[in-house]
């Protein structure tokens, strides 16, 4: 139904990337199409998207109708509200501390194995209150949002008890039900063996499919289950029961693969009809075909990689030759990746993981609305989607990969409401 009137219209846009096109995650060659129209407008009513596209069109769309408020976009480049498909949001502490063990060449897993790693912030996580663990995210979420993102999953796994991965969950949806930002939650108990389960995995992955899954599903606190797939922590086999019994209760499913070692996650993904495996650093040629076959969205973090100073990042060119629909994420979590930046991370899938800037947007769009089962709401300025949308201080994408290190926003959409001016 047409709106009576349009409550915000956003005019004067330099480079606007609508990333219209046909539903469902791109990929190939369809990565490097965003839909740009140079010198566009943008219509909103009741928080959505009336039209978009060439400022002439867009006035022919809305003749007739009043308009409550304009900005003036000043010839900057205007995209899609960011999507972050992939964050630890919540949690107590940092890890600082780790660096100069890192400096000293100790791996990622051995800190872990050492008690370490992960397992130093479920004791943060586990000793803090809820309000404390609210506090701290809405910070986070904060600082995602006046870099751009509009939309963030954020996954619980520092409990690792039932009572306090519930934790973690009621914060994600008391975030979700206060911040402008939204959030989307994964459950994620099979993030590490906890350590009173040390040297008994298979039991905690028996409380993890009896217990932790259906009280979560019960109190509907997550739409997703993810599982560490690694060496040391949970086996292909282990990660499939958990994600099996996931499915049959409704969860999506998500996995961490082949970040470390190639123990064959991308292929588990694909058996399972996973909507998104990410990391996926050491995937082998099969692993890529097969999450090409099933249609499983790859969600590349390469500030994880970055920050893990590792030798090697994910074969993002080798994905979009085959036709795996790759998204970017920043990660964010207090070890193996202490940033909530999308923009740093567009400057690294260029430099590191070879795509373009075109590509790189659809990774953080369309492709990330996708990973978290939301293509049709968010990911791309349509009319009938949601007036999520980012002003940069820009006139053209190239720019913001290239001038890092530095925040680029001038304005934030949400929901049709300016959030950051
Ligand atoms: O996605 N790889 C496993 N989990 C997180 C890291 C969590 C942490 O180090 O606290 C990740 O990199
Ligand atoms: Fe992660």
């Amino acid at each position: 139904m047409k709106p009576q009137r349009v409550d915000l219209l956003v005019h004067n846009i330099g480079l606007l990337v609508t990333m219209r096109g046909k539903p469902g995650p791109r990929r190939g060659r369809d990565m490097s199409d965003v839909g740009a129209v140079t010198g566009g407008s943008v219509a909103i009513a009741d928080g959505k998207i009336v039209a978009a596209g060439p400022e002439a069109d867009v006035w022919a769309e809305i003749a007739g109708l009043a308009v409550d408020r304009t900005l003036d976009a000043k010839g900057r480049l205007v995209t899609p509200g960011l999507v972050d498909p992939h964050t630890h949001l919540v949690h107590g502490g940092s890890r600082e501390h780790e660096l100069e063990l890192k400096l000293k060449g100790v791996p990622y897993l051995e800190i872990l194995a050492q008690g370490g790693g992960i397992l130093s912030t479920v004791r943060a996580t586990r000793a803090a209150s809820e309000n404390e663990l609210y506090e701290k995210a809405w910070k986070s979420l904060n600082i995602m949002m006046l870099y751009g993102t509009t939309t963030v999953e954020a996954k619980s796994g520092y409990g690792l008890a039932l009572e306090d991965e519930l934790k973690q969950l009621r914060v994600i949806k008391r975030l979700n039900e206060t911040h402008p930002v939204d959030l989307v939650s994964t459950f994620m108990g099979a993030h590490a063996v906890p350590p009173e389960y040390k040297g008994r995995s298979g039991e905690y992955v028996k409380l993890v499919i009896d217990e932790m899954l259906p009280e979560v599903k019960r109190q509907g606190l997550a739409e997703f289950c993810d599982v560490f797939c690694e060496h040391g922590v949970f086996t292909v086999d282990e990660s499939r029961e958990i994600l099996a019994a996931a499915k049959e209760l409704g969860f999506g499913l998500k996995l961490h693969a082949d970040e470390i070692e190639p123990l064959g996650g991308a292929q588990l993904a694909a058996e399972l009809g996973c909507i998104s495996a990410e990391h996926l650093l050491a995937t082998t040629d099969e692993g890529l075909k097969a999450m090409s076959d099933a249609s499983v969205i790859a969600v590349c973090l390469p500030a994880t990689s970055f920050n893990l100073r590792a030798k090697s990042h994910a074969r993002a060119r080798d994905m979009i030759e085959l036709g795996v629909p790759v998204a970017l994420s920043t990660d964010y979590n207090p070890g193996s990746s202490p940033t909530e930046s999308l923009q740093l991370v567009m400057t690294l899938a260029c430099l590191h993981l070879g795509m373009t800037p075109e590509e790189v947007i659809t990774g953080m769009t369309m492709n990330a609305a996708c990973a978290i089962g939301r293509g049709d709401v968010i990911g791309s300025l349509e009319p009938g989607k949601q007036a999520d949308l980012v002003l940069f201080d820009a006139t053209n994408l190239a720019y913001l990969p290239y001038h890092f290190g530095i925040n680029h926003v001038d304005t934030v959409i949400k929901k049709g409401r300016i959030v950051v001016a």
